[in-house]
């Protein structure tokens, strides 16, 4: 008897077939001829100039508001170190957040404070009460498709957000690597666009090119991006120029509008299909129906918890991940996140089936 094919529900992957191989080693090759001098040499913290200069514009900010690393999810490293070194170390986080900027805000002793996501951004009345108690050095947001509930903030609350960093005078650290994958619906401004001086913007190509690359960048007040420059040279003696040049070059020649729309078409009919397949064989789960991104997310009925249905789920080669990793301060038991890129709409079937039939086994 053959053994059936294991789904994965675990990881925030993008999927294989999205990658832009062809037109990436052309702009390699392109990049190596055209900037080998300084591509193949250690280079400037802030990255590769022409590509700060491309993002500026695409982001409608000052190429000096734009550092470029390897990988966004170091440059909160790089905050954290920088703002957390103090006794006044408390940060904000949405309930749930993201698993490894967690890990991230506990390996620098952050005193964390969660705030509960609403299906229309942080819930604002929590947040307030929080800030009547704490003052906090930032507050660590993903306003669009959510990682990992699948939720967007709505406007209002994006202007009452910046609106309070202003009062309390907190940094918004909006980080952003799904805000261009929107299958539908009108996107909302960025917190970035509501207040520069008050917003550190992060993004990254792990999402649009691929992981590989390791190109992520934060868009900033120059003073903070001058001290993350220093702290990003203390831990490594360049940037990486060649991944940098590479996707520069992509993005010279005009090809990322045309692979965002790949990426639309290829994913908006995964979320179709995960919602579908919930509808007709857990109608009762209530997930999210988020407008873009990578992942919905859903509560499981009263009595179940993520971990007896992880268990199980195992039995028959689905793969769950634990609700709990994703709540800085408790919660979560019944918390699942499904992220619906990397497999097809078949597999997305079969998966949310076996799911259906391990919940209602485990009730
Ligand atoms: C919200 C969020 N931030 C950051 C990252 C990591 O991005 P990078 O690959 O640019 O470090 C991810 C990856 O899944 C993510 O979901």
């Amino acid at each position: 008897m053959s053994v059936p094919e294991t789904i994965i529900f675990t990881r925030g992957v993008p999927a294989t077939e999205s990658f832009p191989t062809e037109d990436m080693a052309i702009a390699a090759q392109e990049a190596i001829r055209a900037h080998g001098d300084t591509i193949l040499q250690y280079g400037s913290a802030f990255g590769f100039q022409p590509l700060r200069e491309w993002l500026a514009k695409w982001h409608d900010a000052d190429a000096e508001n734009v550092l470029c690393s390897n990988g966004s999810l170091q440059i909160i490293e790089f905050i954290c170190t920088l703002l957390l070194q103090t006794n006044s170390r408390t940060v904000f986080v949405e309930a749930p957040t993201y698993d490894r900027t967690i890990t991230i805000l506990r390996k620098y002793g952050a005193e964390i404070v969660s705030i509960p996501l609403q299906s229309d951004g942080p819930d604002m009345a929590a947040l307030e009460a929080a800030l009547r108690k704490h003052r906090p050095r930032f507050f660590y947001i993903i306003p669009d498709f959510q990682n990992p509930a699948g939720a967007t903030c709505s406007g209002e609350k994006r202007r009452q957000l910046v609106a309070l960093a202003r009062e309390h005078g907190f940094l918004l650290l909006e980080d952003s690597p799904y805000r261009e994958l929107r299958y539908r619906g009108e996107a909302q401004p960025c917190l970035r666009e509501l207040a520069p001086e008050k917003v550190m913007q992060f993004s990254s190509f792990s999402k649009l090119i691929g992981p590989g690359p390791r190109l992520g960048y934060v868009i900033g007040p120059q003073n903070l991006l001058k001290e993350i420059a220093r702290e990003a040279e203390n831990n490594y003696i360049t940037p990486g120029l060649l991944a940098h040049g590479s996707v520069y070059e992509f993005c010279r020649a005009g090809k990322l509008p045309a692979q965002i729309e790949k990426l639309k078409k290829l994913y908006a009919p995964r979320l179709e299909a995960t919602l579908t397949a919930l509808d007709e064989y857990l109608p009762e789960s209530e997930p999210t129906r988020p407008d873009g991104g990578f992942f919905l997310s859903l509560t499981l009925p009263e009595g179940v918890t993520t971990m007896d249905v992880r268990a199980r789920a195992a039995e028959v080669n689905l793969q769950l991940a634990d609700g709990r990793g994703f709540f800085a301060d408790g919660g979560g038991e019944r918390f699942l996140r499904l992220p619906f890129c990397a497999l097809t709409p078949q597999q997305l079937q079969v998966g949310v089936a076996r799911l259906a039939d391990v919940v209602r086994r485990t009730a």
